[in-house]
């Protein structure tokens, strides 16, 4: 891999620490809460078939024990290095204000899938495909592989998450709610920070003792036998790997629009009403990136892997 800026090294680090204590001064860290992630990449990984399961253990350090919850936070602890920088923007969408949709486009002028600079394919949904699309070379050989797999799969994973967080679709000028403070309960928070963390959190301490495996109970007795056990062959329905993800971006906006903002005023305080209403809607997202992060490893590493071109060298 490029070794970045030809910088000597200690300059490196003492940039990298530098932007560290940046980011750990800013409020807004811009994704689900480590509980999201982990539950979300727990349930797929429960729905693996045995190809994609062996695979998914074949492509990740062997220091996490084959479990890929350990590294669904990954991403999120990198995007600030200088190396990974040119992630950040990958973690979510900005979309007109008040809009309420989401239009891929390739056009990058007119797209809403853009990097800050205007770099075309630069927002959750088109890093999904992108390293879905390095995946698909998996089971071609390893001879000259152009990237690394094992980043490629903790990307995927984690954006998964992340474009079923609704709030990760949100308005531009209010950086997805990360600019509208208000209070949660009795302390400090923003919108995009009460649908990252907030809700998952009050309902950990509320109705699970604080236990992250006593929630992730319900959700998977909820997907097979409780209340969206209907749906979920559903939410797995995808003619091609590379456009479903625009379609997870556009049911993020719509309940951004009709469950996150709506009736929010910046200074307020949320509580139980809110946190009742919204509950649910986290819950199934969660569940619904699972299921999806699932269905997608399946199909990538799938003996029938019929997504894939033939390789090209
Ligand atoms: C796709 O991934 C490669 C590295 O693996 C990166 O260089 C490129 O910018 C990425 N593009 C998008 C749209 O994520
Ligand atoms: C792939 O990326 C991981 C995580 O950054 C790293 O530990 C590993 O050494 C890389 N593998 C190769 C072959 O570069
Ligand atoms: C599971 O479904 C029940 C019944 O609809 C609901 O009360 C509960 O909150 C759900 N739990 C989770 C974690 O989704």
């Amino acid at each position: 891999m490029a070794s970045g800026s030809g910088l000597p090294v200690s300059f490196r680090q003492a940039a990298v620490l530098g932007l560290l204590v940046l980011a750990s001064a800013l409020p807004a860290a811009r994704s689900w809460s480590k509980e999201g992630h982990m539950l979300t990449c727990q349930i797929a990984q429960d729905l693996l078939e045995p190809d994609a399961a062996h695979a998914v253990r074949h492509l990740l350090p062997e220091d996490v024990g084959g479990d890929l919850s350990a590294l669904c936070v990954w991403p999120d602890q990198v995007r600030h290095w200088y190396k990974y920088g040119w992630t950040g923007p990958l973690h979510f969408i900005d979309t007109p204000d008040k809009a309420c949709s989401f239009d891929y486009s390739k056009t990058v002028s007119t797209g809403d899938c853009h990097g800050p600079d205007g770099a075309k394919d630069m927002c959750v949904a088109g890093a999904i495909a992108n390293f879905t699309s390095q995946l698909l070379h998996y089971r071609h050989g390893s001879a000259d592989r152009k990237y690394n797999l094992t980043e490629a799969l903790l990307f995927l994973s984690h954006f998964m998450g992340d474009v079923h967080q609704p709030m990760h679709v949100g308005f531009t000028s209010d950086q997805g709610g990360n600019s509208i403070d208000l209070r949660w309960f009795r302390h400090k928070s923003n919108l995009h920070h009460v649908w990252d963390r907030e809700i998952i959190q009050t309902a950990l301490t509320d109705f699970y003792g604080k236990d992250m495996g006593a929630f992730r109970k319900q959700l998977e007795h909820n997907l097979t036998k409780g209340t969206w056990s209907d749906d979920v062959s559903s939410w797995g329905d995808c003619e091609d790997l590379l456009s479903c993800p625009t379609k997870y971006a556009t049911e993020s906006i719509n309940l951004a629009c009709k469950w996150g903002y709506n009736g929010v005023r910046g200074g307020e305080t949320l509580s139980d009403d809110y946190f009742d209403s919204r509950l649910p809607i986290v819950s199934r997202r969660i569940a619904q990136g699972g299921v999806r992060l699932a269905m997608f490893l399946n199909r990538i590493f799938g003996y029938h892997n019929r997504d894939v071109a033939a390789p090209s060298s």
